[in-house]
């Protein structure tokens, strides 16, 4: 028999790739589940399978978060299911569009999803968690959030956001009960690679991790209390100097003068 529920666990784009390993985990660690995709099959494969191997309650939402009326659904169900205690928002594409290849269409796809649907599910997420003084909210960025010249400008710029949504909800959520971390990926292996045209084989091996180690270490981070989390990172000290650099910035980010360097030099 299963043992006592902890809540249930919605995760977004769990048909396949890193949202299906959450789904997994998460079972294994007697979440309840609602799981977000616009697969069905295999959203409902995954159900029986889970349901099967783990006992635990596993809900099927289809929905494509880039359409609002299909996001509004998934938004009402946060809202409503007092059960519900953790958030995956995990949903995201790559479009390999660059922006001088004038793409609009995909780019505007993916800003939907990768940047839009985010906010949406992390706002009701934090208004109600907060409410409820209990809950947590994983946000799925990606390395690129930090090393964008490696990516193209928009996908990179959509993982930016999503770290910066994160570090902020962080603040603004202080002393409300709820939990968020930023998981930042580096190259995982998942469809994602070619549903965008790349090929995750032409990448040196040693680059590339699998879904389930990815998965295991976000969620050793998300134990460890860590916001910001990159499974691969060795040494954590590394990410407190880049932190420590930035804040050392920010008494100089805003003041009354501009910097000396900036001053006009009075022609001779
Ligand atoms: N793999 C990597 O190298 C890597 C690295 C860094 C960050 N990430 C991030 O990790 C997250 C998961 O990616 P993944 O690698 O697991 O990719 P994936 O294998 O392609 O899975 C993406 C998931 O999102 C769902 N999805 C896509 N469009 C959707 C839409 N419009 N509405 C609802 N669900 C949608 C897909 O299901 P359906 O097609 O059934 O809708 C699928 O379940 C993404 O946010 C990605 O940016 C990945």
């Amino acid at each position: 028999m299963a043992s006592k529920s902890k809540g249930k666990a919605l995760v977004t784009g769990a048909s396949t790739g890193i949202g299906a390993v959450y789904a997994d985990r998460l079972a294994k660690r007697g979440y309840d589940l609602v799981i977000v995709a616009r697969n069905e099959k295999q959203l409902n494969d995954l159900a029986a399978r889970l349901k099967s191997d783990t006992g635990r309650n596993v809900e099927v939402l289809t929905a494509d978060l880039s359409r609002e009326a299909d996001l509004k659904r998934v938004e009402t169900k946060l809202a409503t299911d007092p059960e519900i205690a953790l958030l995956v928002n995990n949903a995201g594409i790559y479009a390999n569009a660059k922006l001088a290849e004038h793409d609009l269409q995909a780019i505007d796809g993916m800003i939907r999803l990768n940047i839009l649907a985010v906010t949406h599910l992390a706002s009701v997420a934090a208004k109600a968690f907060s409410d409820r003084r209990r809950g947590t909210i994983v946000n799925i960025a990606s390395v690129l959030a930090v090393a964008p010249e490696i990516s193209n400008a928009t996908y990179a710029g959509t993982k930016a956001y999503v770290l910066a949504l994160t570090q902020t909800m962080n603040v603004e959520l202080a002393g409300a009960g709820v939990t968020v971390q930023a998981v930042l990926p580096g190259a995982t292996r998942t469809e994602i690679w070619e549903r965008s045209g790349g090929d995750i084989d032409a990448l040196p091996a040693e680059i590339v991790m699998d879904a389930g180690e990815m998965v295991d270490a976000a969620l050793a981070g998300l134990d460890q209390g860590e916001l910001v989390t990159i499974p691969s990172l060795p040494d954590a000290a590394d990410w407190k100097r880049f932190e420590d650099a930035r804040a050392a910035l920010r008494p100089n980010l805003s003041l009354q003068n501009a910097a000396a360097r900036y001053k006009q030099r009075s022609a001779a």
